[in-house]
């Protein structure tokens, strides 16, 4: 019996496979204004249709100067709510269930020229120095995840995922490497995080499954580890705010030379499954269905994300039955293409 290919809850939500589109930014909001468009229906729909369990759709800002590029998408005004709703529609017409990726790119922000953090130091040469956030400031922008998670409540998400990763603002927090406060944000490098995740789950229907996905190692010195991070997560923030998913991929808060290879981060995947207690998606270089099945089989992590591989095939999923000769149900229109 497949674990990968048959279906499982995520939360309240039930999947219909525990394959997961990891989020990607597509660069093509073409106005520049946040506004995702036919590309990304299509885009996001045809993974759907390839059989895909849950989407989850790219880090999207929650204000223009969280978003990674100006070509990012965004949800900080209520005109980028139905073109977003469109995008869910082709989702779930496609039988998918639909999340959606909330940033705010902090110090690694393209999109402005004064980008923020919690301290004033830049990624590297390429990027300006950011402004360190005044606790005043840094309230807002846990106002502003509250508020885009209402508008993408109202866009017909299922779920809603934290970008907790990759050097953006709230992994900036969480990395000793690059919170250096002396303030309580800087003591407890959780406190921004846990405001984000209370005023995301002030705006959201009790039950919304919600979504954290985090850099479990900045593969550097002095730096997060699983251990280090997951003793900060398993006090208690993430069973408050009912985080039903940790979603774990790493790296991105300092420059690092890392030499990535299939399944590189399940080991992470399973030590914070183990200190966590929570289900966990994990993933990282992963093309073969083989492997994606062992993983699950062996209970490493509880479902796995997919990115490249699904940019390669959106019809991953499809092939993956075939390969592994279980029979799952195909979209009608394309039945006459069967393996
Ligand atoms: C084009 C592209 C865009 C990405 N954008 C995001 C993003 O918006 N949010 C995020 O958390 N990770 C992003 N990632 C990282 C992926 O979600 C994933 O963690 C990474 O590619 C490793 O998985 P893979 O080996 O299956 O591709 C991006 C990756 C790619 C290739």
């Amino acid at each position: 019996m497949s674990r990968l290919l048959t279906s499982a809850h995520m939360g309240n939500l039930e999947l219909r496979n525990r394959v997961v589109m990891a989020p990607m930014c597509m660069y093509s909001c073409l106005g520049q204004d946040g506004i995702v468009d036919s590309f990304h229906q299509v885009h996001y729909g045809s993974r759907a249709q390839g059989g895909v369990g849950l989407v989850i759709c790219e880090a999207t800002g929650v204000s223009p100067e969280g978003r990674i590029s100006k070509e990012c998408a965004g949800l900080w005004e209520d005109s980028h709510i139905e073109p977003y709703g469109r995008v869910v529609e082709t989702i779930h017409r496609g039988g998918a269930k639909a999340a959606i990726q909330l940033n705010h790119a902090g110090r690694k922000s393209r999109a402005t020229s004064r980008p923020l953090g919690p301290s004033p130091e830049a990624f590297n040469a390429q990027y300006p120095q950011p402004e360190k956030l005044s606790p005043k400031e840094i309230d807002r922008i846990a106002k502003d995840f509250g508020a885009a998670a209402g508008r993408a409540v109202n866009a017909g998400f299922d779920a809603i995922e934290i970008h907790g990763a990759h050097g953006y603002l709230i992994s900036s927090f969480l990395s000793p490497l690059t919170n250096h406060r002396p303030d309580e944000y800087g003591r407890d490098r959780t406190l921004f995080l846990e405001q984000v995740l209370g005023e995301v789950r002030k705006s959201i229907p009790l039950g919304m499954p919600l979504l954290l996905r985090i850099s479990a190692h900045d593969w550097a010195e002095g730096g997060n580890t699983p251990e280090l991070l997951g003793a900060e997560l398993s006090r208690g923030i993430l069973d408050r705010y009912g985080i039903a998913a940790v979603h774990v991929s790493s790296g991105g808060v300092v420059e690092t030379s890392l030499q990535p290879y299939p399944g590189y981060q399940i080991p992470l995947a399973h030590e914070l499954k183990s200190i966590l207690s929570l289900p966990i998606i994990g993933g990282g270089l992963i093309d073969s269905p083989e492997m994606a099945e062992s993983i699950l089989q062996d209970r490493r992590a509880d479902f796995i994300f997919l990115a490249r591989a699904l940019l390669r095939d959106p019809y991953w999923v499809l092939r993956a039955a075939h390969q592994l000769k279980f029979d799952i149900p195909w979209p009608t229109q394309y039945e006459r293409g069967r393996f």
